[in-house]
């Protein structure tokens, strides 16, 4: 018999911030595939195996069509009718639309062109550490360190004046912590949504070099190059931020592998991708199936809401030898924590040139560095956040 997972969202236990909550850990052991029962009614599907994630992230018979989708699995979609997404918006699309916006987007992401941006990577990096220093020896690592510098990378290869984050970095915040009602959710994502129909407005009067700037010269409407940025800025700002100072609360808990990256730098690129894995921020996603597939034993129904645990998938033992522990010289690679198939992160060498960079400045600068709080004490961001994370990190150092 197929096992049935209480509702979703779940918590995780009281001090493991790492690893993923019980409920779908507990599912997993049951088998890839379990039946998940949403507020509404709705019998859904819960995946929680490497292999069944993977096989349907690459299946164009599960969809990404907003309009689709059950966001929230206690909210009573029976009354709602969710709209498609907006032109532009393509994570929620499926092909062709989603192509007419990645499409124009990949050359500009591409591994050469983001290595390009390595030394600007570490100039920034370099400016927030010196401002830490100077100001420490304690500080949240969040706000000192972790927010900005993914913050500043991602406006200024957008060509979004840095300056400006006063009218867009807080309602961010709102739409992917987890923590506002939907009202609030709803303001803030149409104010971050009028600041960029201004913004391309600008830039098509006045085009700068960077990459909204260049797609103004192209046949997308002003509508669909908002709905561009507004991907592209809110997942640049958030998801490598919450990688930063939920991989470095992660290593000041092991400080064997903290350890050993201080002493060998050549153990870095493997090292953010054993974060990436372990930590897994991006943690889940869904998509519905377009018509009946068979799937790990299981006929999924046309019109089923399917949920992908990438974080479980990440742990699956199955895949991984000792799933739940962080070994930075771990050789077998091929975590989805970017994801898989045609919605595979855009930004993906974006993320690995800033965690490469700036975890290791970190570590190195401050040798001596630790928790100013107990570990039980660092807030969490809730399992509402689309993207997971501490919501601030108070460190200290010796001087
Ligand atoms: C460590 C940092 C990051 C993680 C863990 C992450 C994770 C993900 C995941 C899991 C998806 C796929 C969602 C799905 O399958 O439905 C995704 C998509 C995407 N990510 Fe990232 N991301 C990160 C950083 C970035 C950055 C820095 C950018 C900046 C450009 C970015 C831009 C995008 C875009 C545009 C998509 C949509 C792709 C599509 O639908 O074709 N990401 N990301």
């Amino acid at each position: 018999m197929v096992y049935t997972v209480p509702t979703l969202p779940t918590t995780r236990q009281p001090g493991c911030p790492f690893d993923p909550p019980k409920d779908l850990i507990e599912a997993r052991e049951h088998g890839p595939i379990s039946r998940l029962p949403f507020a509404d009614g709705h019998q859904g599907w819960l995946i929680t195996g490497y292999d069944l994630v993977r096989s349907v992230l690459a299946d164009q018979r599960f969809s990404s069509r907003r309009e689709l989708m059950r966001h929230h699995p206690t909210i009573d979609y029976g009354e709602i009718e969710v709209p498609p997404a907006p032109p532009g918006e393509f994570l929620l699309m499926d092909e062709p639309q989603h192509s007419r916006y990645r499409k124009p987007l990949v050359g500009k992401f591409t591994v050469r062109r983001m290595r390009q941006l390595t030394e600007r990577v570490e100039q920034v990096t370099a400016e927030h550490l010196d401002a830490m220093e100077k100001a420490g020896p304690t500080a949240d690592l969040v706000t000192a360190f972790a927010k900005p510098i993914p913050a500043v990378i991602i406006c200024e290869l957008l060509g979004v004046p840095y300056e400006d984050r006063g009218s867009f970095q807080d309602n961010i915040d709102k739409f992917l912590g987890g923590e506002v009602g939907d009202e609030e959710l709803f303001a803030a994502y149409t104010a971050t949504q009028q600041y960029l129909a201004d913004l391309v407005a600008a830039k098509r009067a006045d085009p700068t070099d960077d990459v909204l700037s260049d797609l103004t010269d192209s046949d997308l409407t002003d509508e669909e190059l908002r709905g561009m940025a507004l991907i592209l800025l809110s997942a640049g700002f958030d998801t490598t931020a919450n990688m930063l100072a939920l991989g470095t609360f992660a290593l000041l808990r092991n400080p064997e592998q903290l350890a050993a990256l201080r002493a060998d730098p050549t153990l870095t690129d493997n090292a953010v991708e054993e974060l990436l894995r372990y930590l897994s921020v991006a943690k889940q996603f869904q998509r519905v199936a377009l018509e009946d597939v068979e799937l790990g034993g299981q006929t999924i129904k046309a019109g089923t809401t399917v949920i992908l645990s990438l974080n479980t998938a990440n742990r699956d033992p199955e895949r991984f030898t000792d799933p739940h522990v962080l070994d930075l010289r771990r050789q077998n690679g091929g975590h989805l924590a970017f994801s898989h198939g045609i919605h595979q992160c855009l930004g993906q060498q974006l993320a690995r040139v800033e965690l490469r960079v700036a975890l290791p400045a970190l570590i190195n600068r401050f040798p001596t560095l630790r928790l100013a709080v107990p570990a039980e004490e660092v807030a969490l961001r809730p399992e509402t956040a689309d993207i997971y994370g501490v919501k601030s990190l108070p460190v200290t150092w010796e001087v």
